[in-house]
């Protein structure tokens, strides 16, 4: 093993060992994309994969983590969305199969689901995007935290990857580990936030163009032909009903997310519509666009959920050469500092 290698290892050790996995590199979860065949193949590979229950019913999660199960031997984790109406069922879905690791996203828990999640044996990771939601959220009982900047794929926040760290890793990361998220499409990166305090990383876009995964051949197409700059945050139309931005490539269904954002509006004012249900109504848009595009192949009309890094997917190969690639050049960056 080269020095960097080593140095690598060292730095990532609170990480692997919180996951259990040999790289701390999380495969973040992706809506209809971070299923068992991609999730196993990245816990095989060494880093650590993490099932997207996103809309998922109970009963299909309890099929996904059973399947996921025959895949691979090693952890992996599920990811769980605040606001799903029937989170109980799912916290409960992750204890029976006795998930190590359940990654909450969505913003702060409602009441009782952090106790559910840990008393069923599992870790909780919780996404926090800024620094008093993550004091907040280590308070709670957060064993571990993602912060991701806007540069990411999907939902997104306002703050870049690169404040983030700098503004949460120097005053929390000593006593809770900190896996960074957003932007990150080489291992050069990698090695410069793991030297900030990170205990590792979490990469979506990098990931879809794996072998494994079972985007349409479209999405991948779109995702090997796109640039960085193709990749821009959704834009809320009405200042009466907050939408969470999300990062996609420019296409039509832009568009539709404007006309869509209309129709609610009209329901909040019109027929009184509550905020939560408004807002639930578009996370159920969001992921009926997003599956037409990765499941259908419908590019233009669905929605190309992907970050900036997109610029640096160039082909499509397996999940252990993307991590081998990744793991070499974060040592390699590290070696040359001597
Ligand atoms: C297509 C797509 C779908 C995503 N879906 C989810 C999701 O369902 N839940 C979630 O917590 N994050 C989701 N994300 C965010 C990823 O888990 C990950 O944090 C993000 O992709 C990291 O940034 P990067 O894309 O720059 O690597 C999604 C990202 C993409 C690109």
């Amino acid at each position: 093993m080269s020095l960097g290698h080593d140095r690598l290892k060292q730095l990532m050790h609170r990480g692997t060992e919180f996951l259990g996995c040999e790289y701390a590199i999380l495969g973040g979860a992706m809506s209809w994309i971070s299923e068992r065949n991609l999730v196993s193949a990245i816990s095989n590979a060494g880093g650590f994969g993490v099932i997207a229950c996103g809309a998922m019913t109970p009963e299909l999660l309890d099929t996904e983590i059973a399947e996921t199960m025959t895949r691979t031997e090693r952890p992996f984790g599920v990811n769980l969305i605040t606001m799903h109406p029937q989170l109980r069922e799912l916290i409960e879905v992750c204890a029976k199969h006795q998930v190590g690791h359940v990654v909450l996203a969505g913003g702060l828990p409602p009441g009782g689901a952090i106790d559910r999640i840990k008393g069923g044996g599992a870790k909780l990771i919780a996404f926090a995007p800024a620094l008093a939601l993550a004091r907040k959220l280590i308070r709670s009982g957060a064993d571990a935290l993602v912060i991701e900047g806007m540069e990411a794929g999907g939902h997104i926040g306002p703050v870049s990857t690169s404040v983030l760290a700098q503004e949460i890793l120097p005053v929390v990361a000593k006593n809770i580990p900190v896996f960074v998220a957003g932007g990150i499409g080489r291992g050069e990166a990698i090695a410069a936030y793991l030297e900030m305090g990170a205990v590792g990383v979490q990469l979506g876009t990098r990931f879809v163009c794996a072998t494994e995964c079972i985007a349409h051949p479209n999405f991948k197409k779109a995702f090997i032909r796109a640039s960085a700059r193709d990749a821009v945050p959704s834009v809320q139309i009405d200042p009466r009903l907050p939408v969470i931005p999300v990062r996609a490539l420019k296409n039509k269904e832009t568009e539709r997310f404007a006309a869509k954002q209309r129709e609610v509006a009209d329901l909040l004012d019109k027929q009184g519509l509550e905020m939560t249900e408004a807002q639930l109504q578009i996370e159920h848009y969001w992921a009926g666009a997003l599956k037409r595009a990765v499941i259908d192949g419908d590019c233009e009309s669905g929605s190309v959920m992907a970050g900036q890094s997109v610029g640096m997917v160039t082909r499509e190969e397996p999940v252990a050469a993307i991590i081998a690639e990744l793991v070499d050049e974060a040592a390699g960056a590290l070696e040359s500092r001597g």
